[in-house]
């Protein structure tokens, strides 16, 4: 399969009845976190923090708490002439405008038009636009698909676990270009994690992968498709002889990647822009604690939520000396932000020349997510759910999601990487119900 521009100038856009707008919008994404929207059950605060404008597949929205703790997603302009509700105040039921007052609640029913004479109807007839919301594990959720398609919330295992803590974050992050679609394809990059993330910035030569160091096996890899996507799975050599790393990794549609304790969100906020999202889960510790593992995981991001030092023009600033030791060098995130930043030229709006790829034998992980990608595309056009969406009574159930990084010797790795995908579902499962938790 060759990956052209015409159709992938097509699929980059996100916004309402593009081919991936669509898709995207058959899904419940994340839209701000919850340490980003104040206010809770009991009176209500406006603050700077409540509400907050939102940008979320090319549209502009608002997003609010009301005394009843929840969140509702609006259209970000009044229904009556059209003054950003961004400004407006939050009260016990709902939103109210500044311009006139006109007060709306979280389903975008207008429930005051205190400018009309008290016996009018008028607001009987207003709709305003709204989304529904789902607040779980740090984040909003937002649903911006039709009605009839809403499917229930899916029960992620990172998010829905009792028996730990999750971590959130990374809310505060904004890339200046568009990733969705090639973050699917870093995903299923396992080159790149050894290359980018490793030798290039001085760690051991790569070869783990193709080629077995001293008389080691080689390393196997394999990419599989998933009831939510695809994973590649491999079992590397690491520097311990006799440990090798079992490494599971999942695309999860439509723009997560996951694994069976974290996931991470690349939200597209228009066409060029792209804001990111995490949740990790940590297990209480035997003694029933917080553990260290949870404590690692806030300190870590907190460079990662502070906005970043990534500008409109950074590369062009940095660029030639990246591998100098640059200041802006802190780890996989921002390499990978370099990586899919810098794909295209700034004119293209930062978006690949994909004429112009050469694809290797090393992408066929890449490939598969593009016609992954655009199977998806076919489905909902054709009025099907595209693939992950659960309903029925499996949809009350936490999802039996694998995906793990485990050191282990080579019989227990390889045992493990010649499961396949159901029977390692089923492992997942059994856990799930060994901590209670299905
Ligand atoms: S513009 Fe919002 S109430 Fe008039
Ligand atoms: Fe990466």
């Amino acid at each position: 399969m060759a990956i052209r521009n015409a159709q992938q100038e097509l699929l980059f856009r996100v916004g309402p009845g593009t081919p991936s707008g669509e898709v995207l919008r058959r899904y419940w994404l994340p839209v701000e976190t919850s340490a980003n929207l104040s206010g809770g059950r009991g009176p209500v605060q406006p603050s700077a923090k409540n509400p907050v404008s939102v940008k979320v597949l090319g549209e502009n929205l608002v997003l609010f708490r009301d005394g009843s703790g929840k969140p509702g997603l609006l259209a970000e302009h009044c229904s009556h002439r059209g003054t950003s509700l961004c400004y407006g105040r939050v009260e016990e039921d709902g939103l109210r405008c500044m311009y006139h007052g006109w007060k709306y609640d979280r389903e975008g029913n207008c429930i005051e038009t205190p400018a009309e004479p008290p016996d009018s109807n008028f607001r009987l007839t207003v709709k305003h636009p709204a989304y529904p919301c789902v607040e779980i594990g740090g984040l909003i959720f937002a649903y911006l698909g039709p009605p009839e398609k809403q499917p229930p919330f899916p029960k992620y295992p990172y998010l829905y676990r009792d028996d730990g803590i999750i971590v959130a974050g990374k809310g505060n992050r904004i890339q200046h270009s568009n990733v969705f679609l090639q973050t699917l394809d870093n995903v299923l990059d396992v080159w790149h994690r050894e290359i980018a993330h490793g030798w290039f910035k001085g760690g051991p030569a790569p070869g783990a992968i193709h080629h077995a160091r001293g008389d080691e096996p080689t390393t196997p890899i394999k990419f599989e498709k998933t009831p939510w996507g695809a994973c590649y799975v491999t079992l590397q050599n690491t520097r311990q002889p006799g440990i090798y790393e079992y490494h599971e990794t999942h695309a999860v549609l439509p723009v997560q990647r996951g694994r069976r304790t974290s996931s991470v969100w690349a939200v597209p906020t228009d066409d060029y822009t792209t804001r990111w999202f995490g949740t990790s889960f940590h297990a209480y510790d035997e003694h029933g604690k917080i553990p260290e593992s949870a404590i690692r995981q806030m300190q870590q991001n907190t460079p990662s939520d502070g906005g970043g030092p990534f500008y409109d023009g950074w590369f062009e600033d940095v660029g030639h000396w990246w591998n100098l030791g640059h200041p802006l060098r802190q780890g996989p995130i921002w390499e990978d932000e370099a990586i899919m930043s810098t794909q295209g030229p700034e004119e293209r709006g930062r978006l690949p020349d994909w004429d112009k790829w050469r694809l290797g034998t090393s992408d066929r992980g890449v490939v598969m997510m593009h016609e992954l990608w655009e199977e998806q595309v076919e489905r909902v056009q054709d009025g099907l759910d595209p693939i992950g969406i659960i309903r029925g009574p499996e949809a009350e159930q936490i999802m039996p999601m694998p995906g793990d990084v485990l050191n282990l010797s080579w019989e227990e790795g390889k045992r493990r990487f010649d499961l396949s995908i159901e029977e390692r579902m089923e492992m997942s499962l059994k856990e799930l119900q060994e901590r209670g938790q299905r």
